[in-house]
């Protein structure tokens, strides 16, 4: 398999969130409210999976070894691009963790259980912005995806020799082999620091 093989199968999981996304928010326009356990679980997924696992390999291990080779301008064009979605990804994934925070609060408010009246206008501005941030998302995967399997991936391999493409793809190996240990070690290691009393 070449290197770009387990990247292009971890795409098709990516885009299958997409849809749900899509569903979610057009629940939430017709019902006025959102899951907001679906939200965590949509934020958790890009970014565990599609960010750090999957662009992780990107950045720290596909790009890094194209960054050294004689890329033509319009491929090192496509990889700074990418690079920047991926940034833009992380800045938008913020936001909707700081939007569905803002949601839930309202939720609380709402049902007493912070001891205050939820505030309606509050509410329905946190969820307009948890719409926003996730229309946003079910957009700008799709297409950050289309760009790299179409136009990007295939045509970077021609720059690879076969042995070069086994030790990327070896390298892919080991970081998803290392990658849930390492995370859960960083779990482990955060709540240390906020458990303390
Ligand atoms: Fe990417
Ligand atoms: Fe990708």
């Amino acid at each position: 398999m070449m290197p770009v093989g387990p990247l292009m199968i971890e795409h098709r999981l990516i885009e299958k969130l997409m849809p749900q996304i899509r569903e979610a928010v057009e629940g939430a326009r017709r019902t006025g409210m959102i899951d907001p356990d679906f939200v965590e679980f949509a934020l958790d997924f890009v970014r565990t999976y599609a960010d750090r696992c999957h662009h992780g390999k990107e950045e720290d291990i596909l790009f890094r070894e194209l960054d050294r080779k004689p890329l033509p301008p319009g491929l090192r064009k496509t990889m700074d691009e990418l690079v920047e979605e991926h940034k833009t990804g992380r800045r938008v994934v913020g936001e909707l963790r700081r939007a569905v925070e803002a949601y839930k609060r309202g939720e609380e408010g709402e049902r007493g259980e912070v001891g205050e009246r939820g505030d309606g206008a509050a509410g329905e501005a946190a969820l307009a912005a948890v719409i926003e941030k996730l229309e946003f998302l079910a957009e700008f995967y799709p297409a950050h995806i289309r760009k790299e399997d179409e136009g990007f991936f295939l045509p970077c391999m021609d720059y690879f020799s076969p042995e070069e493409q086994a030790a990327l793809l070896k390298e892919e190996m080991e970081f998803d082999r290392e990658f849930v240990h390492k995370i859960y070690r960083e779990r482990i290691a955060a709540w240390a620091e906020k458990i303390r009393v």
